[in-house]
């Protein structure tokens, strides 16, 4: 899975050096940037003209900290590629200027022209980036409560359920619906029936990946776990 899903964007790499790429964070893409890591090391990928934009980022923790997005990110991929640092963004996590950051990345996005190539997760609950369930889809990056269920999903990453944030920016559904190619990741059985109701559901703001059935250019990769309730 991870090895389809790097392959899919290495050929935008290769295809297009100067591409921007909207990238995930989660436990589902790590073996996607563990491959993308090899193809670089094996000379086969150049991330000197990447430009890159991920989804979300916790409120209240600095770069610095290991739980936030920044220190997965760089953790995971960008110290171990040729990306100038300068070309990758990632969400302010800064609580006092969470307002204000969401018009920033937007504007920083919209300056960079568009997305090509929008990686996703799959939350328990529905949420693709940090947009929640909700009573109506968020269209641009902004602060977002976080849900109990998905605080109690991500507690793992931390020391204990206290620690984690209540609070995250995230980039909007609306945000995410500009991208040109969505690439959605999906693994394991404990996802097959959100996956379901994603897929094969109504579109609703209570299930927000649902919007995705309305994206010109979706690709999905995921597990047979996680394919396994699926009708079609
Ligand atoms: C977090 C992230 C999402 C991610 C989700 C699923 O809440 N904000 O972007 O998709 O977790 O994570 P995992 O891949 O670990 O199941």
């Amino acid at each position: 899975m991870s090895k389809a899903a790097a392959i899919f964007l290495a050929a935008e790499i290769i295809n297009h050096p100067d591409t921007i790429l909207g990238l995930a964070t989660g436990s589902t893409p790590i073996g996607t940037y563990e491959e993308l890591v090899r193809l670089y090391q094996a000379g086969i990928l150049d991330f000197s003209k990447v430009r890159t934009f991920n989804l979300d980022e916790y409120l209240g923790l600095s770069p610095e900290n290991e739980q936030s997005y920044r220190y997965f990110m760089n953790e995971h991929l960008f110290s171990h590629v040729n990306i100038p640092m300068e070309n990758t963004h990632v969400p302010s996590g800064d609580e006092k200027e969470a307002e204000h950051s969401g018009e920033i990345y937007e504007q920083q996005m919209k300056e960079a022209g568009p997305i090509s190539i929008q990686v996703l997760g799959l939350g328990h609950d529905g949420h693709i980036g940090f947009n929640e369930p909700a009573d109506a889809f968020a269209k641009t990056t902004a602060p977002i409560a976080l849900e109990e269920s998905t605080i109690d999903a991500n507690q793992r990453f931390f020391a204990s359920r206290e620690e984690v944030p209540k609070m995250a920016i995230s980039m909007g559904i609306g945000t995410i619906m500009r991208a040109k190619k969505i690439l959605l990741l999906v693994n394991g059985k404990e996802k097959a029936k959100i996956l379901r109701e994603v897929l094969e559901g109504p579109v609703t703001p209570s299930c927000p990946a649902s919007i995705l059935q309305f994206h010109p250019d979706c690709t999905l990769i995921c597990d047979e776990e996680a394919a396994s309730l699926l009708r079609k």
